[in-house]
């Protein structure tokens, strides 16, 4: 599928594949957790559209809370070094947890996250991911929801970003290789 953003090669997944996916997870989810009050915990930034898709969809009260993990600007992917900007607001102790990410990738952000999770005691801690590159992953991490596995390719919209832009796209793209730019 073709698009006619400048900066996007091709649509990778739909807008309507993916409300349809996400309207599914939300079954599923509303199914697995029908007798008790999850909390929704969304990782900041890139999961910010697919959490309220999903919020919308799922038919059991839960609550939300927020994360928002060091970003790996910089150049420092390979260091899997990772910091929590923002944290939860709420205790998650003894609570059912599903973790909202848009992207699993070398699996190193959402590890950390896991780890760092566990050692305040949920009852329950489960990962959703709305996109699985599994063939970068470095370390393995327990993936409960997935929406989409991807291939290798540098993926933009519906809250994910290249260099902050892109995020309000209503699909899934592909980026087109980035221009030399001048100046740098
Ligand atoms: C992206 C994504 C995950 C992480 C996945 O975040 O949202 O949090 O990278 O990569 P990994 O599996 O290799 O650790 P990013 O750093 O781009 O920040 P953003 O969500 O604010 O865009």
């Amino acid at each position: 599928m073709t698009t006619n953003h400048p900066a996007i090669d091709k649509i990778l997944i739909s807008k309507d594949t993916l409300q349809k996916r996400v309207q599914e997870l939300a079954k599923e989810i509303s199914q697995d957790y029908k007798n008790t009050c999850p909390v929704f915990i969304g990782v900041l930034k890139g999961s910010v559209m697919f959490l309220a898709d999903l919020m919308k969809n799922t038919a059991v009260d839960h609550s939300v809370d927020f994360l928002c993990p060091s970003s790996y600007a910089g150049g420092t992917k390979s260091t899997g070094i990772v910091r929590l900007l923002l944290d939860l607001r709420e205790s998650i102790e003894g609570k059912d947890v599903l973790l909202v990410e848009d992207i699993v990738d070398t699996g190193l952000t959402m590890n950390y996250l896991l780890e760092n999770l566990r050692t305040r005691r949920p009852r329950s801690l489960e990962i959703c991911t709305l996109l699985d590159k599994s063939s970068c992953r470095k370390v393995s991490v327990p993936i409960r929801y997935r929406g989409f596995e991807i291939p290798n390719e540098f993926v933009v919209g519906y809250g994910l970003d290249y260099r902050e832009l892109y995020r309000n796209l209503p699909y899934i793209g592909v980026m087109k290789p980035p221009k030399a730019e001048k100046n740098k």
